[in-house]
């Protein structure tokens, strides 16, 4: 491997217009505003609407945004990774499928399923393909449509979820910035708590598997909670104590967005302010693979060269992950 830093050199958000307000879900189960702000901390989520779209389509919406803002010739992507646990079929793999809409013709591509942690999981590997020379230009993808497998009757997990993609353009770096540090895990034994059911090789879609509802996401949200504030809080510690990183000198923590309660109790443990948090769970809900790049997105323009981000996941699976990065350029030169 050699010393080539690698590192985000654009980002670009997609959302879709219609929003989900917590309101217009208290006509469809027994629920109320109060109660999930109280208790997640979302107003509205968005939701995909319209024949033929799915997750491609917002996927490929936000490579397109992206190649313009950053004046990318699609032809010079050589690699497409898109993180997704709702792919719009089982293969091609989605990624084959935005690189097509997005006119990548010179680039392969693959798919990374790994929940709510399927970004960092992605940007790892991507990074990997700058550092070792492989490639120049790789794009990466966090795009879900969670409203594909939202159960709609359930108000314990259909409050939790929404639609939206980013996309990240990965470059050889400034030495000295871009991935600096990381640390990924996995745990099979949690899948019992978080998982879909059916519609994989082990219940295979049939009327019965229909009946049961058990193509959505099932969620024993107590015991995940408990596990996801433990393990991104661990990693995330873990990361900064090894790299020394005082808490007031973190610039910016970059958590998944499932739960403000979860949000706010990492940080806790981390030593560190609200204000060195990045949180918009409030306007798009817990998008899995897309809520990180679409906090960075919205965040860019605070963003400066040289700071000092942790990002922080933990999804189904059970999936965990805390990445350590030096900002690679001035975010409000970026438009
Ligand atoms: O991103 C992947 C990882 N996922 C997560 O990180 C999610 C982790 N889990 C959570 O965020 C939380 O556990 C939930 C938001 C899913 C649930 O919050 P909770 O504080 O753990 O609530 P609970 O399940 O213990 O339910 C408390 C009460 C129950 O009523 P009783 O039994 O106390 O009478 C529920 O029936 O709240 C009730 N409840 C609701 N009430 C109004 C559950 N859902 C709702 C609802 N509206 N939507």
């Amino acid at each position: 491997m050699s010393n080539v830093a690698a590192g985000i050199t654009g980002i670009f958000g997609w959302v879709p217009e219609y929003r989900l307000t917590n309101d217009e879900l208290s006509t469809m189960v027994d629920t109320n505003d109060e109660w999930i702000m109280q208790r997640i901390g979302i107003k509205e989520r968005r939701i995909l609407k319209g024949e033929g779209k799915a997750t491609s389509y917002m996927g490929a919406e936000a490579v397109k945004g992206l190649l313009k803002k950053t004046g990318t010739d699609p032809e010079e992507i050589e690699l497409i990774i898109c993180a997704t646990i709702t792919p719009d079929m089982s293969f091609p793999s989605t990624a084959n499928l935005i690189s097509y809409k997005a006119g990548l013709k010179n680039a392969w591509g693959f798919d990374i399923a790994a929940a709510c942690s399927g970004f960092l999981f992605a940007l790892q590997t991507a990074t990997q393909f700058i550092k070792s020379g492989a490639h120049k230009k790789v794009i990466l993808v966090g795009a879900d449509m969670m409203s594909s497998i939202t159960d709609y009757t359930d108000r314990t997990t259909c409050p939790l979820f929404g639609d939206a993609a980013a996309a990240v353009l990965i470059e050889a770096v400034d030495e000295g910035l871009g991935l600096q540090d990381s640390i990924l895990e996995v745990d099979g034994g949690g899948a019992e708590y978080l998982h879909m059911k059916a519609g994989g090789s082990l219940n295979p879609a049939s009327h019965e598997t229909v009946d049961k509802r058990q193509h959505y996401v099932f969620q024993e949200g107590k015991a995940v909670f408990k596990v996801a504030v433990k393990k991104m809080a661990d990693v995330s510690v873990e990361v900064m104590e090894r790299n020394n990183i005082k808490p007031d000198e973190l610039d910016w923590l970059v958590p998944h967005q499932a739960n403000m309660r979860i949000i706010e109790a990492v940080a806790k443990r981390m030593e560190i302010r609200k204000d060195q948090v990045m949180i918009n769970i409030e306007k798009y809900g817990n998008t899995t693979a897309a809520t990180i790049p679409l906090c960075l997105w919205e965040y860019e323009s605070k963003l400066k060269k040289g700071d000092k981000i942790i990002l922080a996941a933990f999804g189904g699976g059970f999936t965990w992950a805390s990445i350590y990065l030096k900002w690679a350029y001035d975010g409000d030169k970026a438009e």
